[in-house]
């Protein structure tokens, strides 16, 4: 649920405003649903994007520890990532301001152009050096979904968000990965994994968006065993979810990804 930027604390405001200069128009963002505020400051000097989240009462909370993943990864990432610009943090608030891109969503449906700019995209990040900095681990994120989460740990940098949303593309045909919340160090093929239920999403089949992903040289790596106990541990992941919450995208992912499984496993 996103907050409005009057209900903000004053003094985060205010801060805010020390960075940015006088604020003309707060455009919240159409997509997305993490972070409490996600919104365009028009400016006198231009646009900046600001997302901001709500401490717990006593610690960080889900949200800020995203925002601090995102903020931490930035300076390794700016090749792909709207540069962050500067940080905000008073009043049990975290905010952070982005370079602005002026982007439409990508499309990731079967002849879409945009396929061939994912790809570029995915096969640079697949060999871009993982910084030291904090992320989440490919191996514990789904230890709870499987019997031997081994396979999943590695040393790749992995955004694990591949969503069309998070992929904005310029009218001069430049990509921009955004929204590093969920930044982990893993195996490289599980960057692809993730995408899967996104490609199936826009339109392809289970077995179309297995093949799309084919084309990146850790999935051919990968022992097909790890990938269908990974479809298994990913389609039981949202199945789970999809029990103690009842969200329409949460249940879209649980079928996403029982797709994929069922296409993996041969059910
Ligand atoms: N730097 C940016 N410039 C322009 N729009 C952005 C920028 N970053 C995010 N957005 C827009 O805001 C939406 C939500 O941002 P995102 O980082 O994905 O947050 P969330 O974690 O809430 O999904 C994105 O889908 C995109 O439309
Ligand atoms: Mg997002």
């Amino acid at each position: 649920m996103r907050t409005d930027w009057t209900d903000l604390p004053k003094e985060l405001r205010t801060q805010i405003e020390a960075h940015t200069g006088s604020i003309d128009r707060i455009v919240p963002a159409p997509t997305g649903n993490h972070a409490d505020i996600a919104s365009t400051l028009e400016t006198s000097d231009g646009r900046v994007f600001v997302k901001a989240a709500r401490k717990l009462e006593d610690r960080d909370g889900p949200e800020v520890m995203s925002l601090r993943r995102e903020a931490a990864v930035n300076p390794a990432v700016c090749e792909y990532a709207p540069r962050l610009r500067w940080q905000a943090e008073t009043e049990g608030w975290l905010a952070l301001g982005f370079d602005h891109v002026q982007g439409r969503p990508a499309d990731f449906s079967a002849g879409s152009p945009d396929l061939e700019i994912l790809a570029k995209t995915v096969h640079a990040l697949q060999s871009a050096p993982c910084p030291d900095v904090p992320m989440l681990s490919g191996g514990k994120r789904w230890q709870k979904f499987a019997d031997d989460p081994a396979p999943f740990e590695g040393v790749t940098l992995l955004h694990t968000d591949l969503n069309e949303d998070n992929f904005l593309i310029t009218d001069q045909g430049r990509a921009f990965v955004i929204d590093w919340a969920f930044v982990t160090r893993g195996a490289a093929w599980l960057e692809l994994a993730l995408l899967i239920p996104w490609l199936i999403k826009a339109g392809h089949t289970p077995q179309a968006a297995d093949e799309w992903v084919s084309q990146f040289t850790s999935w051919g790596d990968a022992p097909p065993a790890d990938l269908d106990m990974f479809s298994a541990a990913f389609a039981e992941q949202w199945r789970t979810a999809s029990q103690v919450r009842d969200d329409a995208w949460i249940t879209r992912h649980a079928d996403l990804t029982a797709r994929w499984a069922a296409y993996r496993l041969k059910e």
